[in-house]
């Protein structure tokens, strides 16, 4: 197992050995743009997409929604792709509604979350009438309820649930009442309280549930739990208060291939697992199959994303290691640091050459910036260009300017060309709000 189960999409090893993605050669791309660069295989995020979309329509006969979760990766190129694909999107603040908005991406197919969203926030959701805001608190309720009043608007909801249950990569736990600032727990009747306050306020419209039960999930149980603990918690409500769920949403998390060892489940068997729970779930409990949504990121741009470093440096230390430095790192891609996240890298202009060396890959940062501890790499040198794989999600969007490296550009690569959908940052950049004081 090594490269072979890594190139996805429209990778391949060229002619000249070289790694190509979407037609182009990553050492041309390296020349052209300069590096690090976040190149994306623009067929493989449409395919993504359309692989969702597709699932549902086969196993879903009512209304489906495929929100991109767009903390994931954002920006404008990004939101036109989403829009163009016939995707909803659910931002997670104003700076990503306002890209969304600037790319001209259709208010109404918009969901905003975040466990705190502040008045300007919420203000800008209602003015630009998105679809859906996904309430998170009582304090949002009644500030969102005065909000859309002061606007003479209605703004329609779904309240975000925490159904006590918690996905993790290879396992899962299962408790009573789970430690979290998101959402209104169920256990503890806080929910339902909100309910009845949410059903009680005049600019309100609730339209259903959300829940979002963890990321880079390997094991789909879990949703199954969380699919019967939401129907139970909506039968009760019905119950009690005549109101039946609309809609349900079960947020994001379905995981991706980093390494080679990586074995997520498919978008179709995760897509026709949960359509059969919710199918189950309404039929045992007397529900209209309500409108369905998820709010995949990582699973639609991850394994789209590849970050083409220049290596600088190889420093053998005998008998301990050899670290080869790269011109990016932490800046580009805090994950190693932030989760002790594992990735899978090939020297790009050494494609097809047998991996011989066992090295640390190292950022350039001034701490121990490691992105790759003990990866095989055919005979790295100075000038090479390493190809980090599997950085399309909650790499550009989690960048930093620490130590002031500005931050790369992104790519859109197809057919043979290459667009360039962020321009690289400069140092003026790093300048743009600074402010010289006396
Ligand atoms: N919906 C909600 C409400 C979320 O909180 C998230 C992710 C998603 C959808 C998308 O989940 P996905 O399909 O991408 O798993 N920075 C971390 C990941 C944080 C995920 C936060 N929420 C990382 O780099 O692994």
């Amino acid at each position: 197992m090594g490269l072979d189960s890594m190139l996805r999409g429209t990778m391949r090893i060229n002619e000249r050995g070289h790694l190509e993605i979407g037609g182009c050669d990553c050492v041309e791309l390296a020349k052209e743009f300069g590096t690090p660069l976040y190149v994306f295989d623009e067929l493989l995020i449409r395919e993504n997409c359309r692989r969702y979309k597709k699932a549902f329509a086969q196993n879903y006969p009512a209304e489906s929604r495929v929100c991109y979760a767009g903390k994931a990766f954002l920006t404008l190129a990004m939101c036109r792709l989403v829009d163009d694909e016939g995707l909803w999107l659910d931002v997670a603040s104003g700076g990503e509604l306002f890209t969304a908005l600037q790319a001209k991406f259709p208010p109404e197919r918009i969901y905003m979350h975040g466990n705190f969203k502040t008045e300007d926030e919420l203000k800008a959701a209602v003015r630009n009438k998105i679809g859906r805001v996904v309430v998170d608190c009582m304090e949002e309720l009644e500030r969102l309820d005065s909000i859309a009043a002061s606007q003479n608007a209605v703004a329609e909801i779904l309240l975000r649930l925490t159904p006590g249950v918690e996905a993790h990569t290879h396992e899962y736990i299962r408790t009573g009442q789970i430690d979290t600032k998101f959402g209104f727990h169920i256990e503890n009747g806080v929910a339902f309280e909100a309910v009845k306050k949410a059903l009680s306020l005049k600019n309100l419209k609730l339209r259903g549930f959300h829940c979002h039960i963890g990321s880079q999930i390997f094991e789909i149980e879990p949703y199954r739990i969380a699919i019967e603990q939401m129907f139970s918690f909506a039968a009760m409500v019905r119950s009690e208060t005549g109101f039946a769920m609309q809609e349900l949403n079960l947020g994001g998390g379905l995981g991706v291939r980093y390494v080679p060892e990586d074995d997520p489940p498919s978008i179709e068997a995760f897509v026709a697992a949960i359509c059969d729970w919710v199918k189950e779930s309404a039929s045992l409990l007397g529900f209209e199959l309500p409108s369905l949504a998820i709010e995949p990121g990582r699973s639609i741009v991850g394994e789209a994303g590849t970050t083409l470093y220049t290596i600088g440096v190889v420093k053998e230390i005998p008998k301990v290691r050899t670290y080869v430095s790269v011109d990016g790192g932490m800046s580009d891609n805090p994950r190693p640091a932030l989760y002790g996240a594992r990735y899978f890298a090939v020297v790009a202009n050494k494609a097809s050459q047998t991996p011989n060396k066992i090295v640390t890959v190292a950022g350039k940062h001034c701490e121990s910036d490691i992105l790759i501890r003990d990866i095989a790499l055919a005979d790295p040198e100075p000038g090479d260009i390493l190809a980090v794989f599997t950085t399309g999600a909650y790499h550009y969007s989690m960048a930093s300017n620490y130590n002031r490296f500005p931050r790369p550009a992104v790519v859109f690569v197809r057919d043979g060309k290459a667009k360039l959908v962020v321009r690289r940052e400069t140092y003026d950049d790093l300048l743009r709000c600074d402010q010289l004081v006396d």
